[in-house]
């Protein structure tokens, strides 16, 4: 699962994330639909996991864009998985201000504990480790984000190894 970049044709998309598309589209003026580009990717996502060039692809026709341009928001956004990712998505903040601040120290730490490398996943799925560009919290650092939605600060050895337990807990 960890650098696997090849992935099967997959079906088209439903019907219903195609209706879940076109109230995106709908909230916008008929010539401006393509600025439901970030709403589409979201929802695929969400029904997915990842989002998959050929879905880019799928994305791109439906709102009548490039598929360069669609490309170019997904890579843009760390939010977007452009692989499957694991249960718990870990993005560590390794930006300059959290550099100086053992941003890289979390890091390491996570990858230790993990047992995987930066941009790996680990072999039950159960976590993927990133880093991550600012997430506008440079004075709590060390600071990450779980599953795109919960930030930690002041993240030291002690406290990772609480988050990780504790996620690993939950299960
Ligand atoms: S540089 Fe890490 S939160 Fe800003």
């Amino acid at each position: 699962m960890n650098s696997d970049t090849t992935h099967s044709p997959q079906a088209s998309l439903s019907a219903a994330t195609l209706e879940r598309f076109a109230r995106e589209v709908a909230k916008y003026p008929p010539t401006g639909k393509q600025s439901a580009v970030m709403a589409c990717l979201t929802i695929v996502q969400q029904d997915e996991g990842f989002v998959s060039e050929q879905r880019e692809r799928e994305i791109a026709a439906y709102l009548g864009m490039a598929p360069i341009a669609v490309h170019e928001v997904t890579t843009f956004y760390n939010m977007y998985n452009q692989r499957p990712v694991g249960k718990f998505k870990l993005n560590v903040c390794t930006n300059l201000p959290c550099q100086l601040r053992d941003g890289a120290v979390a890091l390491k730490h996570l990858e230790k504990k993990l047992g995987i490398a930066m941009g790996e996943t680990t072999p039950d799925g159960m976590f993927t480790l990133q880093q991550s560009e600012c997430l506008g919290a440079c004075a709590d650092s060390p600071v990450m984000l779980v599953n795109d939605r919960t930030m930690c600060s002041f993240m030291s050895n002690e406290k990772l190894d609480q988050l990780i337990d504790g996620l690993k807990g939950a299960q």
